[in-house]
C-alpha cells in the first residue's frame, strides 16, 4: 500500500493495492479441487511415467470430452506441450510457420529453434491473428531449394494478444493450411478461456479443435487453476507414434505423472475448467467497465477473454507497476497488458480500477 501524501483518508482507501494483482493468470495459486486432488493422488505407490490409474483416467476422459481417440501427453510446462507437439509434427528440413507474436517465436527463449531444430516463420498478424491468406502465401516457399517449406501451421487461441479465433476462422485456417500440406497446431495455453467466451462448452470445444481437423493441441492447465503441468492431446493418433520417446527426449516425462493428470482430472470435473475460465473472463470485462471511459487506455474493445491491453503514458505506467505489478507489452507505442484470473475478485478489480483513475487524475 502507498500513503496519500495528504493524509487523506479517500486517497489512503484509493490507493490500497488490490489483493491480487492483474500482471499474468500465472500469478495465481491453484485452485482448492486441484489441491485436494492432488493430496487423494498421494496415497500410496503408483506405477510411474503415466502407467497409473490416473493417468490412464485421463486418456479416457479426454476421449470423451473431445468425442475422439485422442493420446493425451501430460507434460511439466507449456513451453515444454508445444516443443513436445511440434517435435511430433515438423518433418525434416520443414519450418513451422506462426504469428510474428507468437508465444513460441517471443517468449520461449528460441526452445523449438535450439530443441525441435526448426526454423520459425513469422506471419503477419492483427491483433495477434493470422489470415488464410498469409498461409497460402507460404506457397512460393516451396519452389525453392534456398528456402525452408512451412510443415506446420501454429495458431494461438485464445491470442498473445487477448483475441480469438471463432470456429469458423479456424476451419478456414485448418483448409488453407491443408492447401499447403500443412500440418496445424493449437497453443491453447489458454484454450479455457476461449472455450468459456465463445459458449456452448464441450461442443464448442470439440468444434475449435477435434471437428476443425486440429491435428494437435497443447491444453493448458497451469493458467486455469493447476499448481503446475499440461497435456499434449493428439487429435491424429498416427502424430503421436513417437511422442513417448520425444518426450523424454525433449525432458518432459514427470516420473510421477499420477500428479499432473489427477490434477487435469479435477479440472474436467463437471466442466470445473470452463467456470474458472468463465469467472476470470467475467473479471476482465468489469475491469473494462469500470476504466472504458478513461479515453487515454484506448481501452476500445470488450476483452474477448481475461485480459485488456491499454495505452499508459511511461510515467504513470511506472507508478502503477510499483504499486500494483503488470507487464509493459509493447513499449514501443505504450501498451502493457492486464490480466485476470481464475481467483479474481470484483473487490480486486473495483482497488484497481481506482488506483488507475487516481493515478490517471493526478
Ligand atoms: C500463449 C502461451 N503459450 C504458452 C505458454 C506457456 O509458457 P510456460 O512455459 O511458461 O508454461 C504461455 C505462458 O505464458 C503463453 O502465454
Amino acid at each position: 500500500m502507498r500513503w496519500a501524501r495528504d493524509g487523506d483518508t479517500e486517497r489512503v482507501i484509493q490507493s490500497r493495492a488490490p489483493e491480487r494483482q492483474f500482471a499474468s493468470d500465472n500469478l495465481a495459486g491453484a485452485h482448492p479441487a486441484v489441491l485436494e486432488a492432488v493430496q487423494r493422488a498421494n496415497h500410496g505407490h503408483a506405477l510411474p511415467y503415466g502407467a497409473d490409474d490416473y493417468s490412464k483416467q485421463l486418456e479416457l476422459a479426454m476421449c470423451e470430452l473431445f468425442d475422439h481417440d485422442v493420446v493425451v501427453r501430460p507434460v511439466f510446462g507449456g513451453t515444454g506441450a508445444n516443443v513436445l507437439a511440434l517435435s511430433c509434427m515438423v518433418q525434416p528440413g520443414d519450418a513451422v510457420a506462426c504469428s510474428e507474436v507468437a508465444h513460441i517465436a517471443v517468449d520461449e527463449a528460441g526452445a523449438p529453434e535450439h530443441i525441435v531444430g526448426t526454423k520459425l516463420i513469422g506471419l503477419p498478424h492483427e491483433r495477434g491473428r493470422v489470415s488464410p491468406g498469409d498461409v497460402r502465401a507460404l506457397a512460393s516457399l516451396r519452389n525453392s531449394q534456398h528456402h525452408a517449406p512451412a510443415g506446420v501451421l501454429s495458431i494461438t487461441q485464445a491470442t498473445e494478444y487477448g483475441t480469438l479465433y471463432s470456429i469458423d476462422d479456424i476451419a478456414a485456417l485448418v483448409d488453407a493450411a491443408r492447401e499447403m500440406d500443412m500440418r496445424v497446431h493449437m497453443d491453447g495455453a489458454r484454450i479455457a478461456n476461449a472455450v468459456a467466451s465463445l459458449g456452448g462448452g464441450r461442443e464448442t470445444f470439440r468444434k475449435m479443435t477435434s471437428r476443425a481437423g486440429v491435428d494437435a493441441l497443447s491444453f493448458g492447465g497451469t493458467k486455469n487453476g493447476l499448481l503446475f503441468g499440461e497435456v499434449v492431446v493428439f487429435f491424429d493418433r498416427q502424430l503421436a507414434d513417437r511422442s513417448l520417446n520425444l518426450r523424454k527426449q525433449v525432458t518432459q516425462l514427470p516420473s510421477k505423472m499420477r500428479f499432473v493428470s489427477a490434477q487435469y482430472l479435477a479440472l474436467l470435473k463437471d466442466d470445473l475448467f470452463i467456470a474458472l475460465a468463465e469467472h476470470a473472463n467475467a473479471m476482465a470485462r468489469e475491469l473494462h467497465e469500470q476504466l472504458v471511459d478513461l479515453p487515454s487506455l484506448h481501452l476500445d474493445h470488450v476483452p474477448a477473454v481475461n485480459s485488456l491491453f491499454p495505452t499508459l503514458a511511461k510515467s504513470i505506467r511506472q507508478d502503477l507497476q510499483e504499486w500494483s505489478f503488470f507487464w509493459d507489452w509493447d513499449v514501443s507505442c505504450d501498451l502493457v497488458r492486464w490480466m485476470t484470473a481464475w481467483d479474481t475478485t470484483s473487490d480486486d478489480v473495483k482497488m484497481f480500477a481506482a488506483g488507475v483513475r487516481e493515478r490517471l487524475s493526478r
